[in-house]
């Protein structure tokens, strides 16, 4: 079967970790991809839901919380909320944005492993893992780190080596040392589950290396093939730790579901509750076997939705299993790898708030450079190329002028057709062949060959324009222009169906100043889509120039934010000497604040209330525009206490906050590493 000819399509996008903003490869790898794909299925009418949420569980979030001194809760509530507003903002058409930490996530995935469980599909194993004494806990994934076996780079996890793509487990790390603390981790018993892939690889050989043959991508067949190849081994289902969904077995406590075994059962919960909300059937979207189901991830995740996934929800013997997992490769950003912790990146917030009202050419830019087939490279330049040389001259072009011109001559009223003439019926010709080549580029996920076969149609438009020249035709032959208009329109109207999937806002702008009604796919194709007589709108621009300095000041913000060479050597350069009695004379401790309340009057002051062991004082701190009251309640700090007391706004500040500033200006809080009694002497 192929993947058009399925009753229902359930269309999932990996569920980003809520540890961090989104930036434009999360886009171009996943969510562009699948968002014109669905956009395409709704145009066909066909039976889709698209699911999407937050991935809230596993190291990726709890080692970002340890990082800031604070709780896993407080880091997903806070990026699961971000991640939404922007997806929202951006025009993601999901029928659901779910989040894995809510109460129906951890009952459908609780469930799932306790199938499993009773079906007998793990194997209960105890074994010897790596632990860190220092923090108390056993070290898996990205707990552990070390030299990768297989390339050499010093810092892959104990899943996966970000330099080479390889999987890991811990013991193949050469010289592992623990996250957490650094040091050396010493092994310890600990009992898990395992999910035997090696009973799987018969069956995964036969499903997937000849089933998807010639079916899937090569880089994500490809990379299964070598996985095959080296041979599967049994993967532990569960983990020591104490966030996540608990394991449903008894005396399991402290133990979670491995991250990966809950997060693509996300997509269940994610389905389950938008049908609960809808009156759907989950199920059938699940569990009818003319379901399609087709993940949209980057590449790496292909052995997580390729491989284990479909693993899992063989070994529950209920569910259907992926049809395709058209997976991206990587997107550069000016010539370099994309970086959170350089912030060498363009974060989706920041886009939406400098270009308001501009996701197309976003969606516009990112398609044309995906990294469908190998790693990619955006640039600001070529994003400016994109929309002044592309989408303004040759699409916005080719429609404005055909608005224009029927407001012009008509009155805005669509003129009728006359007799044809040969280079009407080459340009009628081709408008009934692009859409179909659009939609075979489509079917077969080849998303910047299907972008620019909608763009073929405007350059046919502009070249139909230009070769007939009605506006000099206007003097000698109006009655030829009237032909030639109403084909120019028909043109439009066909645009606009299939501008849906890659710009889907222009689309709505466009089906607007036509006063068109929105139009199936099936109609894209025939040039008698706007009658004759039938009353257009006001035209407006659909695109407008990017200038050289939007682009030169986007540029500089990308290189200041960086964590470069440079920025780093701002470090302030050390002050001068002194003695050993200097610093005895600084009396620090540790202390908890108590209450701390914005001052009305300051922009910067926030009062706090700190009980530093000894007593509880007021000090005032400047740090209201890095840090909000409710923010440093219950936070230790450490204080000077013996500063001489200083009035501010009226206020008598007794002691001073410690504090320690980045390059950029950004503000932390020094503070002991684990709780320590407040009046614990600094030194
Ligand atoms: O790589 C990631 O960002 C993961 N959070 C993707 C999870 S996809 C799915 F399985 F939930
Ligand atoms: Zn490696």
């Amino acid at each position: 079967m192929s993947d058009q000819s399925f009753k229902r399509y359930t269309i999932t996008a990996a569920l980003p970790y809520a540890n961090g903003p989104l930036h434009i490869g999360h886009l171009a790898g996943a969510y562009l991809p699948a968002d014109i794909y669905v956009r395409y299925l709704r145009l066909q009418k066909k039976d889709v839901v698209f699911v999407c949420g937050s991935d809230e569980h596993g190291a990726a979030i709890t080692l970002r919380a340890k990082k800031e001194g604070v709780s896993p809760r407080e880091i997903v509530d806070r990026y699961h909320n971000q991640i939404q507003d922007t997806f929202q903002r951006f025009g993601m058409a999901f029928d659901i944005y779910h989040r894995t930490s809510s109460p129906l996530h951890h009952e459908t995935s609780s469930q799932f492993f306790k199938t499993l469980y009773d079906k007998g599909q793990f194997e209960e194993q105890v074994s010897e893992q790596y632990y860190d004494q220092e923090y108390d806990q056993f070290l898996a994934d990205r707990y552990i780190y070390g030299t990768c076996p297989n390339c050499g780079y010093e810092e892959a996890y104990g899943d996966q080596c970000e330099k080479c793509g390889t999987s890991l487990s811990p013991s193949d790390l050469i010289n592992p040392k623990s996250t957490l603390s650094g040091n050396t981790p010493i092994l310890r018993e600990t009992r898990h589950w395992y999910l035997p892939l090696n009973k799987f690889q018969p069956w995964l050989e036969e499903w997937l290396l000849k089933g998807k043959k010639g079916k899937w991508k090569t880089n994500v067949y490809g990379q299964c093939s070598s996985w095959l190849k080296a041979g599967l081994q049994p993967r532990a289902m569960t983990r020591d730790l104490d966030w996540g969904v608990d394991v449903p077995l008894p005396d399991t406590e402290g133990k979670k579901l491995y991250v990966w075994m809950d997060a693509p059962i996300g997509y269940i919960s994610a389905t389950r509750q938008w049908a609960e909300e809808n009156g759907k059937d989950w199920k059938t979207y699940w569990q009818a076997s003319d379901t399609a189901l087709i993940h949209f991830i980057g590449k790496d995740n292909i052995v997580f939705h390729c491989i284990i996934f479909p693993s899992i929800l063989k070994a529950h013997g209920a569910y259907i299993l992926p049809e395709n997992v058209p997976a991206n490769e990587f997107l550069n950003l000016e010539g370099k790898k994309i970086s959170t912790s350089r912030n060498w990146a363009i974060w989706v917030h920041e886009y939406l708030d400098d270009f308001p009202g501009k996701e197309d050419i976003l969606r516009y830019a990112l398609c044309a450079n995906m990294p469908e087939t190998k790693d990619n490279d955006f640039s600001w330049k070529d994003f400016q190329m994109k929309n002044n040389s592309e989408l303004v001259a040759i699409l916005g072009n080719f429609v404005n002028r055909t608005l224009v011109l029927t407001q012009k001559y008509y009155d805005k009223v669509a003129p009728k057709r006359g007799q044809l003439q040969p280079i009407d019926q080459e340009l009628i010709k081709e408008l009934a062949e692009i859409p179909g080549r659009v939609s075979a580029s489509l079917d077969a996920y080849r998303f910047r060959e299907a972008q620019a076969g909608m763009m073929d149609l405007a350059r046919a438009g502009n070249k139909y324009l230009a070769d007939t020249e009605p506006w000099k035709m206007i003097k000698t032959d109006p009655e030829r222009v009237k032909t030639i208009m109403n084909l120019a329109l028909q043109v439009t109207a066909n645009l606009a169906i299939l501008m849906v999937p890659f710009l889907p806002h222009s689309s709505g702008k466009l089906y607007s100043m036509l006063q068109l009604d929105k139009l199936d796919w099936d109609k894209a194709g025939d040039h008698s889509l706007i009658a004759e007589g039938h009353t257009i709108g006001t035209p407006e621009l659909l695109f407008t120039k990017v200038e050289d300095e939007t682009i030169e000041a986007q540029l500089n913000k990308l290189m200041n934010n960086a964590e470069t060479p440079q920025a780093q050597a701002q470090v302030t350069p050390a002050k001068e000497e002194i003695v050993f009695d200097d610093f005895m004379k600084m009396d620090i401790r540790v202390g908890t604040v108590i209450e701390a309340e914005k001052l009305k009057k300051s922009k910067k002051l926030l009062k706090l209330t700190i009980d530093t062991g000894i007593d509880k004082r007021t000090v005032l701190s400047g740090i209201a525009e890095h840090f909000t009251a409710e923010e440093v309640t219950g936070k230790q700090v450490c204080v000077l206490i013996n500063l001489a007391p200083r009035k501010m706004m009226g206020i008598e500040s007794q002691g001073m906050v410690l504090m320690a500033e980045d390059a950029d200006g950004s503000l932390r809080f020094i503070s002991p590493g684990e709780a320590t009694a407040n009046g614990a002497m600094v030194s």
